[in-house]
């Protein structure tokens, strides 16, 4: 663990959220899984200004220096691992729609799946959910967001952007401020009316639907139509033949844009 400090002051979120804001941390997934294993409660968010080993999807890294977010929320839904999967999802609209509220109209924005957000095509912010469960039940997520607010890295396998780069001029707080009340609102609603708000509200912004993908699983890879998701989350791929493939896990590429 690195060494880290409280911040002041600290940013206005609503009362459901209970804000750790820290100067620097090996990552706040890592962060706040010891404190959800300390018994921490729903709504705990970890913040910090920089990360030391913040990390991405399947294991690779992700850059955090100062002037971007990085946040993890606790959430404790009791429902089966593969209902909390659709997590990822409530954070997507939620980040999607605080984007569109910070950026100038022109961007284009959109979600791909399972969970980027990417401006022109481009990345702009990940998410990385992980659940512990206990006899079928997943007693926490840890719903960990990098928001590229400032900068982007360079030389990356893939586009990407920042929030200042495509014209928004909000710094981390700003963002913060912005992020939260749409993580409570959709978490919330996702609670109640369950996934098909979520999902709908995600199609809203997904990009490359209806159109070729390409999907690289761990030992094939899968060419076909982006025929839309499924009502639990999973990517509905349509193959040459019209079958169809429902795709839980796995990277995904547009190749027209
Ligand atoms: C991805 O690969 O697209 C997911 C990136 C998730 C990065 C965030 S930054 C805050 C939280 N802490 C981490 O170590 N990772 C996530």
């Amino acid at each position: 663990m690195s060494l880290s400090r409280p911040l002041n002051p600290q940013p206005a979120l609503p009362p459901f959220f209970s804000l750790i804001a820290l100067e620097s941390i090996d990552s706040t997934n890592e962060e706040l899984h010891r404190r959800a294993r300390a018994g921490a409660p729903e709504g705990t968010l970890v913040w910090a200004r920089e990360q030391t080993r913040g990390r991405g999807r399947r294991g690779r890294d992700w850059r955090s220096p100062p002037g971007n977010l990085y946040l993890s929320l606790l959430l404790r839904p009791q429902v089966p691992p593969a209902e909390a999967a659709q997590i990822g999802f409530v954070a997507a609209v939620a980040l999607a729609e605080a984007f569109e509220s910070l950026l100038p109209a022109a961007p284009r924005l959109s979600c791909k799946w399972p969970n980027d957000l990417l401006i022109d095509g481009a990345k702009v912010s990940g998410i990385l959910p992980e659940a512990e469960a206990a006899g079928g039940v997943v007693e926490a997520v840890v719903l960990g967001m990098g928001v590229n607010v400032a900068s982007f890295p360079a030389e990356l396998p893939y586009r990407a952007t920042s929030l200042a780069a495509a014209g928004a001029e909000a710094g981390v707080e700003t963002v913060l401020e912005a992020v939260a009340p749409r993580l409570q609102s959709w978490y919330r609603r996702w609670r109640e009316e369950g996934f098909a708000p979520v999902r709908c509200r995600w199609l809203d912004f997904a990009t490359g639907l209806g159109e070729p993908v390409e999907v690289r699983l761990e030992r094939e890879v899968l060419r076909g139509r982006f025929a839309g998701l499924d009502a639990s989350g999973a990517l509905d791929l349509e193959l040459a033949d019209g079958g169809h493939r429902l795709i839980t896990a796995g990277d995904v590429f547009h190749p027209a844009g």
